[in-house]
């Protein structure tokens, strides 16, 4: 990371940061290291590496020069000192996770988190020892009361999977160091661009860069962001030897290229979520819309002050509960049911039977997520075109409402 390219915007930094194509035959885009193991120019050279005494790469699961400039792009964008590469979401989390406790210790988390990060703490982690504890996040002073000597790691969502709840991460942050824990933060749904938590006092970050970073679903993938340090204890440790979660070469040049075009592309999911949030906000059938800039919304300052803009994930619920919802997505022609989100098609899912089934009904109901809730990723299309299927599937919707009323 040059001092220079530090100066430079996010956008610039997003396609050039890392990268000089003079020092790789003039490729303008760079080559992919396709190799899972790295030739030795004699046994000594290669006894220096793998003691640490000498730089080099040895092997694919330790690192790679693509996966290497991924790592110092995302680094450059999220304003952390290095980046590490995983296959996948759940392998950056859990990687980061596994380094970080020991058993015996404690990990207070949010009430609210995606559903397989949710079972990797209840279902995993807790058989090994550790203790896994929710406070309810949105108040900082629930934070401050729930921290105790065992509390080795906060960790959290913001805007929560699917809630769509905020975390204030400089209050947060700045509570849980006091109180010498590591404060991890799951950034899938701003990415860089529209959040920064490290700037905010958060020690790591988290991705699954299957979403916005790469941007086009065709990869899974994900990504940490911390001190250079604790980077390489993750890499060595959580990547290396307990998950082995590594990033293909291929799949980490999908991720570069999906990044270059980040900037443009998180102003139009914004721009097309806001256009639809707009409709339900007002619209008769729909009970509640959870989105972060919302008038009513009593979280609305602390968004922005800590994202750029709200972003492209929505979270509503339908008079008449999900009976109305299955109606209304089932009603959907041009936006896809579908898991996932950051993708430029919009995607609609129902969280309590699909990503948040991990979850009881009981412990969904304990932790905010509504049996009826819907979620939206707002895609890249054009913003007509999906107020005009969200219209004609709420109309759809509503016929339903209309009938269960008269036969009442
Ligand atoms: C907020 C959040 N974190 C982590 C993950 C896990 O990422 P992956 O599916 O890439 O393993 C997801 C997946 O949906 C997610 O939504």
């Amino acid at each position: 990371m040059t001092h220079t390219s530090r100066q430079r915007g996010f956008a610039t930094r997003a396609i050039h940061h890392g990268y000089d194509p003079m020092s790789h035959q003039g490729a303008l885009v760079p080559p992919i290291y396709q190799t899972s193991t790295f030739a030795f120019p004699n046994v000594e050279q290669g006894a220096a590496c793998f003691a640490g005494e000498a730089p080099g790469y040895i092997y694919t699961r330790i690192s790679n020069p693509t996966l290497a400039l991924l790592e110092a792009r995302i680094a450059a964008l999220e304003g952390g000192e290095a980046g590490v590469a995983f296959a996948s979401g759940m392998g950056a989390i859990t990687s980061t996770l596994w380094t970080l406790l020991a058993p015996g210790d404690e990990i207070l988390v949010d009430m609210t988190l995606y559903g397989c990060t949710f079972s990797f703490l209840h279902h995993g982690l807790a058989r090994f020892g550790v203790t896994v504890r929710h406070c309810d996040m949105s108040s900082p002073l629930e934070v401050q009361r729930a921290l105790n000597p065992q509390t080795k790691v906060v960790y959290f969502e913001t805007p929560a999977n699917p809630n769509m709840r905020l975390v204030d991460i400089r209050q947060v942050s700045m509570i849980a160091r006091a109180h010498g824990a590591i404060t991890v933060v799951d950034n899938t749904y701003c990415t860089p661009y529209l959040q920064r938590p490290l700037e905010l006092g958060a020690d790591i970050v988290v991705h699954s860069a299957t979403k916005y970073l790469s941007g086009h679903g065709d990869v899974t993938a994900g990504l940490v962001v911390c001190d250079a340090a604790t980077a390489e204890r993750i890499r060595l440790y959580g990547l290396k030897d307990m998950t082995g979660a590594v990033l293909s070469p291929q799949d980490a040049n999908l991720v570069l290229r999906g990044i270059k075009t980040l900037a443009l592309r998180m102003d139009r999911h914004c721009d097309n979520a806001k256009a639809i949030v707009g409709l339900l906000a007002n619209h008769p059938l729909v009970e509640q819309v959870h989105y972060p800039d919302l008038p009513d919304n009593p979280q609305r300052m602390l968004a922005l002050r800590q994202m750029k803009r709200a972003g492209g994930m929505i979270a509503f619920e339908l008079k008449g509960g999900i009976e109305t919802g299955r109606r209304f997505m089932n009603a959907l022609r041009l936006v896809t049911r579908a898991v996932s989100l950051g993708d430029p098609e919009t995607l609609a899912q129902h969280p309590a039977s699909m990503t948040h089934s991990t979850y009881t009904p009981e412990e969904r109901a304990a932790h905010g997520i509504s049996e009826g809730l819907v979620r939206i990723s707002a895609g890249l299309e054009d913003a007509e075109d999906l107020l005009a299927d969200f219209e004609q599937a709420l109309a759809i919707a509503a016929l339903g409402v209309r009938s269960e009323i008269a036969a009442a």
